[in-house]
């Protein structure tokens, strides 16, 4: 890995710890205005002190971002589907150059690919695509590995899917939590992994999924709904913070979310 490319994985990947707290608001790629992203400046604004990196797409970026105030960003590179066409959610393209990332001085692009879904080979194609972008520039890629409704998020698929990713050369993948087996994910997979939130859980149990994804090997979390859905948004992410940052408890997490007023 070259110097460009390294000194941006660690604005993401802290190097005190070789963990990261990312903060991921780029759902309305695809699901428009999502439950608490209505008004994303206004959910945002007071979580980017507390997240190592946002993940995000470019016009959510220039309109509700400030470039004074923003934390190291992660560009969502792919798109083209939309909720109203759920059967063909895995057919994303890159809808955004190199180029335009570099001016909005991304510190990694990211897209989704779509193993086992119609469109595989298209999203695998598109990320590398990516890579060979990345690697002209010292842009490190994130991989997202997007899951059909048909399928299974087994240790067996996601263990498949990440690797996959790493193959065509992602420099980072992010990926479910699953139960048994998520170590085998992990050590499937020769690039860091950060796991997603998914949908929106009672506070304690999302701190719960970030301490067993961490203690089996994840280098930290790409979360969205269970932050900024949650009723005390700023609690979670510091709650999160705490695990992945400083190998706190559950139960220790939980006390700063619980002191804002969660029971
Ligand atoms: C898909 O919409 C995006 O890549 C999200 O950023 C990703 O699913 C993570 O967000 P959440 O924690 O809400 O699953």
């Amino acid at each position: 890995m070259d110097w460009g490319m390294k000194n941006r994985l660690s604005r993401i990947i802290r190097p005190e710890t070789g963990r990261c707290v990312m903060l991921a608001v780029d759902h309305g790629y695809f699901q428009g205005p999502t439950t608490g992203l209505e008004d994303l400046r206004a959910t945002v604004t007071p979580l980017l002190p507390h997240a190592d990196a946002l993940m995000l797409c470019r016009g959510a970026l220039r309109n509700c971002v400030e470039p004074e105030n923003a934390p190291p960003i992660v560009l969502r590179m792919s798109g083209g589907n939309s909720m109203v066409r759920r059967e063909e959610l895995d057919d994303e393209t890159i809808t955004v150059s190199v180029e335009d990332a570099i001016r909005l001085n991304a510190s990694a692009i990211t897209l989704s690919i779509y193993v086992g879904s119609p469109h595989q080979r298209q999203t695998i194609a598109n990320l590398a695509k990516l890579v060979d972008a990345g690697e002209r520039y010292g842009i490190p890629v994130l991989a997202v590995t997007a899951v059909g409704a048909e399928l299974t998020r087994d240790a067996r698929y996601l263990g498949l899917a990440c690797r996959i990713a790493a193959e065509t050369g992602a420099h980072f993948v992010k990926t479910y939590y699953c139960e048994p087996d998520f170590d085998k994910v992990v050590a499937g997979c020769p690039v860091p992994i950060v796991i997603a939130g998914g949908k929106k859980l009672p506070e304690r149990e999302a701190l719960a999924l970030a301490h067993k994804a961490v203690a089996q090997g994840a280098r930290g979390v790409d979360m969205g709904r269970n932050i900024f859905q949650s009723e005390w948004p700023v609690a979670m992410i510091r709650a999160v913070r705490e695990i992945v940052h400083k190998g706190a408890s559950v139960d220790q997490a939980w006390e700063i979310v619980r002191e804002s007023g969660a029971k």
